[in-house]
């Protein structure tokens, strides 16, 4: 597999101070509003648990950083930055890291349904096979993965991202981004989570 992946419940995160180093303390008291607070902790919990799980690493001698754009990387002892990616919803955090590639993208959706005027924003005609709740939730869980494994989130349109018959495509300001990074051979697998949630992992798979 191209990446570990771990998700965690938030009502089972440990302390702050149990994992995070001085300087995430210092981010993570700064945040006001509880939900946000929480989320971030377990994001942060979700990836450091996992590299901790399969490096071998302490957990308190790897941090990890945000870019400007709010990507985040994980920094290891010895200086090595992996690529990662946190998402959460809900009652959920899941962090993944890749191990081939150098990138990876994650998203967890809760299943509901969504206004006509936001389907009509998010996708194109040819992408809705289903306006089913569990359909659409999954589409637009694998194009925030897709945006994140690009690094750039929201700022890009949705529709620059297509899953047409289910296949991925890029256009607009998205094919300029993925060509930008060697073109990537991107796939995507979903998760359904206690049949409530959806999670979308695009990872890169190496080309043969
Ligand atoms: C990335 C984005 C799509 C997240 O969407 P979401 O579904 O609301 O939230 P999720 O819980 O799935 O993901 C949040 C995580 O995405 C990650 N993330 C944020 N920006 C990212 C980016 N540009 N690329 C990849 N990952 C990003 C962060 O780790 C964040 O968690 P954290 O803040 O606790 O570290 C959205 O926040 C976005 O478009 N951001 C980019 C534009 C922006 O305003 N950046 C602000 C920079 S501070």
């Amino acid at each position: 597999m191209a990446y570990r992946l771990n998700i965690v419940e938030l009502n089972k995160v440990p302390l702050a101070e149990d994992f995070l180093t001085k300087r995430e303390l210092g981010i993570y008291k700064t945040f006001k509003i509880d939900k946000r607070k929480k989320e971030w902790l377990g994001g942060r919990y979700a990836l450091k648990k996992l590299a901790c799980d399969f490096f071998n690493f302490d957990i308190k001698h790897m941090e990890v950083n945000n870019l400007p754009s709010g990507q985040p990387v994980l920094l290891v002892p010895g200086g090595t930055k992996l690529p990662v990616s946190i998402t959460h919803s809900g009652a959920y955090a899941a962090a993944a890291i890749a191990l081939t590639g150098q990138a990876i993208g994650l998203d967890i959706e809760v299943i509901e349904q969504r206004s006509p005027a936001w389907i009509k924003q998010c996708f194109e005609e040819s992408e809705i096979s289903s306006k089913s709740a569990p359909f659409l939730t999954e589409l637009w869980a694998k194009k925030e993965a897709v945006l994140k494994f690009l690094g750039v989130g929201l700022k890009l349109s949705c529709t620059d991202i297509n899953f047409v018959f289910g296949k991925l495509e890029f256009k607009g300001k998205a094919l300029d981004m993925w060509a930008r990074q060697g073109s990537p051979n991107i796939t995507l697998q979903v998760q359904n989570l206690q049949g409530s949630y959806k999670l979308a992992i695009a990872s890169e798979e190496p080309r043969f």
